[in-house]
């Protein structure tokens, strides 16, 4: 009797307790299962009443950026408590298809498409054994928001098409722009006018950190790092969410950002982003336009406090709109531990609008609430 008394005791605790009521950035966020949430590089969706967090499901131990089984779900009401929905699209054992076990996929990110009633997921991908010289976008469709995805295809977008407002002078090599050497000011300036995207042109341009946003008439858009990372393109999709229009514009050429977060607000478009530093933090950016197509205005560095010019510790990889309710924006952001990936925890802060930018300051704790005080 006393054991079973102990065994209901631990487990009405263990319920008690195990219910989340705040967000405590940075700190290990525990599943309702009691296990750390192996999500990173994520974004959330949000069907009838239900979110739901996609991202990276990596592994124990070193096995570096290829350490990854595929793409996780977990899903939540409340956004503080989320239940593990297992791995929506796999990594496949099957050496002859792209993600094949050994790939890189990150930062996935999955949009709903009410034409197609289609679940549609974007995110990075690089082929087994080529590091990160593929750069390529791929995307997987779903019926059903807890998957399974089934992946469709992959590939450099806009091949062959120049983006909007692209001056034909610049559509044929300068002389001896091969030759300049990297980071010097005439490197960068060769840069901005668009050596890289004329030397991707064939090929189709890179598509490597990325995000998806679909705006207020149902248009969606790929914003990913490409040139090198050097320039975001925005990139228009199809009607169905599956390819892209060929409608794109390059984004802060040169401007060397990565981790792009967007979000819209009172018509006006925001996107924050971060440095290029590989796992290490670094200062984040951010961006306002009253088009999606620009002209973007920086805004300069989000953060505001300590460790402001290391965002946190982190770097950005969504913004996520609490639904219903207008004007809260959650900034979500990673902690990588490349030692040890599925250590990496989550940095989730209130976004609050200031003098027409978006401000983060840190919190040791905090929940919705904050948005009503
Ligand atoms: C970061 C990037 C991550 C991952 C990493 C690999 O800069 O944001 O998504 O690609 O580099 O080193």
């Amino acid at each position: 009797m006393k054991l079973i008394n102990s065994i209901v005791l631990s487990l009405v605790c263990s319920l008690v307790f195990s219910q989340n009521n705040s967000f405590i950035p940075g700190k290990q966020w525990k599943d309702t299962n009691g296990v750390h949430i192996n999500a990173h590089g994520g974004g959330v969706t949000f069907v009838d009443g239900v979110y739901y967090w996609y991202g990276e499901y990596k592994t124990a131990g070193r096995g570096g950026n290829t350490s990854l089984q595929g793409v996780s779900c977990y899903s939540s009401k409340d956004l503080y408590n989320w239940t593990n929905e297992g791995i929506v699209l796999k990594v496949e054992n099957n050496l002859s298809s792209e993600i094949t076990k050994g790939c890189i996929i990150e930062r996935p990110k999955v949009i709903f498409n009410k034409k197609t009633g289609k679940y549609v997921m974007w995110f990075h991908l690089e082929l087994k054994g080529q590091g990160y010289d593929a750069a390529r976008a791929a995307v997987a469709v779903s019926d059903n928001p807890r998957g399974p995805f089934q992946f469709k295809k992959s590939y450099r977008p806009n091949k062959g098409v120049w983006p909007m407002n692209f001056d034909d002078k610049f559509k044929s090599a300068l002389i001896g722009e091969n030759k300049l050497k990297s980071w010097t000011s005439e490197w960068l300036t060769a840069i901005k006018i668009g050596m890289l995207v004329r030397r991707d042109f064939e090929k189709g341009q890179m598509s490597r950190d990325m995000t998806v946003f679909v705006d207020d008439n149902d248009k969606a858009y790929l914003i990913h790092a490409s040139e090198d990372n050097l320039t975001l393109h925005i990139s228009e999709l199809t009607d169905d969410y599956l390819d892209f229009t060929e409608k794109w514009t390059r984004m802060a050429p040169a401007g060397h950002n990565e981790g792009p977060a967007i979000f819209k607000k009172d018509g006006v478009y925001y996107m924050i982003t971060s440095g290029c530093t590989g796992w290490d933090p670094n200062e984040a950016r951010s961006f306002s336009s009253k088009s999606i197509w620009g002209p973007w205005k920086p805004l300069g560095n989000p953060c505001v406090g300590k460790d402001a010019s290391l965002t946190f510790h982190s770097q950005s990889t969504c913004v996520l709109p609490v639904q219903g309710k207008k004007d809260q924006f959650i900034f979500m952001a990673d902690r990588w531990k490349p030692d040890n990936p599925i250590d990496g925890s989550y940095v989730w802060l209130p976004i609050e609008m200031i003098n027409g930018k978006p401000v983060l300051k840190w919190q040791d704790k905090w929940n919705l609430e904050f948005f009503i005080k």
